[in-house]
């Protein structure tokens, strides 16, 4: 078979056309591309935990198998697993929400984008705090949506406030997202300032989605607050997503669940039931092993992030011409770079990271991906040896700059 070179009869539409792949993450797959071939990089890329998934709950994947429990579930998940959701929110919240509030998808991913597609009409304004999860944006985008971006700053630790969601709504706003403990920065939001966003989104009839991917890495005394809290309160206004990913290190499981109003469950069910289906019905039973267990495995693996967020915040603090607030929340550490840039001789976080594979072999995310131009992201998400190996190169090659 011989095969063409141009072709005028592929033609894609706007929606994907105009998707991004972040160039940025280039500097990912360049190091991905030298690990490959023997080079011996640093990889603080990695947004998963590097631990594996706790034995308790592989068993729980492992007898579903077993079962022959290896066919399709209900669309929106298996009845059991949905309530098994619920009931882990009302045994902390004390509320009476029930499996019709949730939907368990591939991935908290896929309730984020299902979501969007649900509710966002062509020409909507969705606020976004920056810096911002990489897809928020392109998933608004896709649904025919505009991302609308609110500042958040660093001397306020990232954290997103009221009144910057209100300097950039319009009469054309559908709604926010919030996401807390943020990726990258880790910023957690305040109470208040949740509440008073939750409010207005209510009273102007806008959607508040809450991603609380990260709810279990919080350090230093901080709470997660979630605006679960408001949810029976406004059940119209408010929806969570949530994810196994992060918390119970699952994330190639795919297993993510949203809670909103049960006509909302049902749209996203619509959605669901034409495109994947239920998520896998093996991680739907692992999940609720997960859900059902007692946490003792989180917590060892909380413990390590503890020890290992300390040691990094201090040791980056150490190189000079970098400046790094201890973040409230996640496994990532949201330097600023912005001094390096003229001694390094370039003018954006991209081309610092590519300085940093080439010249350290260590590979961070630059900040230039979510929308924060002089900073970097390094995840915390693996060894101790790792880090110190990596803080050391990154030293190195900065002090030869002088
Ligand atoms: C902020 C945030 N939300 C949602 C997700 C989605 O996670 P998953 O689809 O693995 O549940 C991620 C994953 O990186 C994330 O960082």
């Amino acid at each position: 078979m011989t095969t063409s070179t141009t072709t005028n009869s592929i033609r894609f539409t706007r929606r994907v056309s105009e998707m991004q792949i972040s160039p940025t993450l280039a500097v990912l797959n360049r190091a991905a591309e030298l690990m490959a071939s023997g080079v011996d990089v640093v990889d603080f890329g990695p947004g998963e935990p590097d631990f594996t998934t706790p034995e308790a709950i592989c068993e729980a994947g492992r007898q579903a198998i077993a079962r022959g429990y290896t066919k399709y579930t209900n669309a929106l998940g298996s009845l059991e697993l949905r309530e098994a959701i619920a009931s882990r929110y009302n045994r902390r919240y004390g509320s009476g929400i029930k499996a019709a509030h949730v939907i368990a998808g591939t991935g908290g991913k896929q309730e984020l984008f299902n979501l969007m597609l649900a509710l966002v009409s062509d020409g909507d304004e969705v606020i976004i705090p920056a810096p911002y999860w990489v897809s928020f944006p392109d998933q608004v985008a896709f649904a025919g949506g505009k991302p609308v971006f609110a500042q958040t700053e660093r001397a306020d630790h990232f954290r997103p406030t009221m009144d910057i969601i209100r300097a950039v709504a319009t009469d054309r706003t559908r709604g926010v997202i919030v996401n807390s403990p943020c990726n990258p920065s880790g910023a957690v939001i305040e109470e208040a300032e949740l509440q008073a966003i939750v409010e207005f989104c209510q009273s102007r009839g806008l959607f508040l989605v809450f991603d609380e991917t990260y709810e279990f890495f919080i350090y230093e005394g901080r709470k997660h607050v979630s605006a679960f809290r408001f949810f029976e309160q406004y059940p119209e206004t408010v929806a969570i997503v949530n994810s196994m990913s992060k918390t119970f290190a699952m994330t190639g499981w795919r297993l993510g669940y949203a809670i909103a109003h049960p006509a909302i469950i049902s749209a996203l069910g619509k959605i669901q039931s034409h495109s994947t289906s239920n998520p896998s019905s093996i991680s739907q039973a692992a999940a609720i092993g997960a859900l059902k267990g007692d946490d003792s495995a989180v917590r060892t693996m909380y413990e390590a992030y503890v020890e290992r967020r300390a040691w990094l915040v201090e040791a980056i603090n150490r190189i000079d011409g970098i400046h790094c607030d201890p973040p409230d929340g996640a496994f990532y550490i949201f330097p600023d770079v912005g001094d390096l840039f003229a001694r390094v001789g370039v003018h954006s976080s991209t081309a610092f990271a590519d300085f940093l594979l080439e010249k350290a072999r260590v590979a961070v995310v630059p900040g230039d991906a979510f929308g924060a131009g002089d900073f970097v992201r390094i995840s915390y998400a693996t060894s101790m040896d790792r880090l110190q190996e990596g803080v050391a190169r990154i030293e190195r090659a900065v002090g030869e700059l002088s």
